[in-house]
């Protein structure tokens, strides 16, 4: 079976409601990113931090997986798919996707401040004084910039597998997930399906690269079509 990685990105959450980073009115709007991602605005305002991702857990009840997700999964009759998403949402797990590698944590999980290896799922709220097994805070189980980014290796390892790419979604602006695609074999296709596509160094160096400017639900489906052609 020909393995196909895909590379997602708040681009395809959009259209599910889920707003997007950098776009206007994007969720960094009214916040500021080191306030509420970073491990300074952890330490200097713990309850704003865990409101912050409470506020955008509690969305995830509302949302629904939207037809990019959901051709993803189609996928799988005739590929080995990986999917490598920097979004912590769920949705390609809602999906029904089974292979996915969160770069950058999950919405719905949470650990423990000192003990890295206690990860819970988590649905609700989580405040200041709950703890892990152990007595520890919990925080939310999420990659904030200038942390380290644990699924590196196996992201990596992943593309340099690929037969094909799919980079959905994602304005290629934050590393390491932005350099990934310059693992993978030189000369395979790759397909990026963005409405505003941001071509960075790795890509512009490809070589084999398709650009679909669609919004997900229409540009995923028209590769996935090819692909299952
Ligand atoms: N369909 C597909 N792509 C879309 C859609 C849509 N309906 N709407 C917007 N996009 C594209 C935008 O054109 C842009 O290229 O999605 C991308 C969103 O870019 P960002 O907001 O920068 O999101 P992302 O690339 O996922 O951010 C990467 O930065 O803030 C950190 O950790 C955070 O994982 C995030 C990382």
């Amino acid at each position: 079976m020909k393995k196909i990685v895909v590379m997602t990105g708040a681009g395809i959450s959009a259209e599910s409601g889920i707003k997007t980073f950098r776009d206007a009115g994007g969720l960094w709007e009214g916040h500021d990113v080191m306030e509420v991602a970073s491990p300074e605005g952890w330490h200097k305002n713990k309850a704003l931090v865990l409101d912050f991702y409470n506020q955008r857990r509690k969305q995830l009840h509302e949302v629904k997986p939207n037809e990019g997700h959901h051709a993803l999964v189609e996928l799988e009759k005739q590929y080995d798919v990986s999917i490598i998403t920097q979004n912590v949402d769920n949705l390609h797990e809602v999906a029904g996707s089974s292979n996915i590698i969160h770069l950058h944590g999950e919405l719905m999980k949470v650990r423990s401040t000192v003990y890295d290896e206690l990860v819970y799922e988590m649905a609700g709220d989580i405040n200041l004084g709950d703890k892990c097994e152990k007595g520890a805070q919990l925080r939310p189980h999420i990659v904030w910039f200038g942390e380290m980014v644990p699924m590196l290796e196996i992201a990596a390892y992943a593309t340099t597998e690929a037969d094909i790419i799919i980079i959905i979604g994602t304005s290629m602006q934050v590393y390491p997930a932005a350099g990934l695609v310059g693992y993978a074999p030189s000369g395979i296709p790759i397909y990026y399906v963005d409405p505003n596509p941001t071509i960075n160094y790795e890509l512009a160096n490809s070589g084999n690269l398709k650009v679909i400017s669609e919004k997900a639900t229409t540009g995923v489906r028209k590769v996935v079509n090819e692909l299952l052609k």
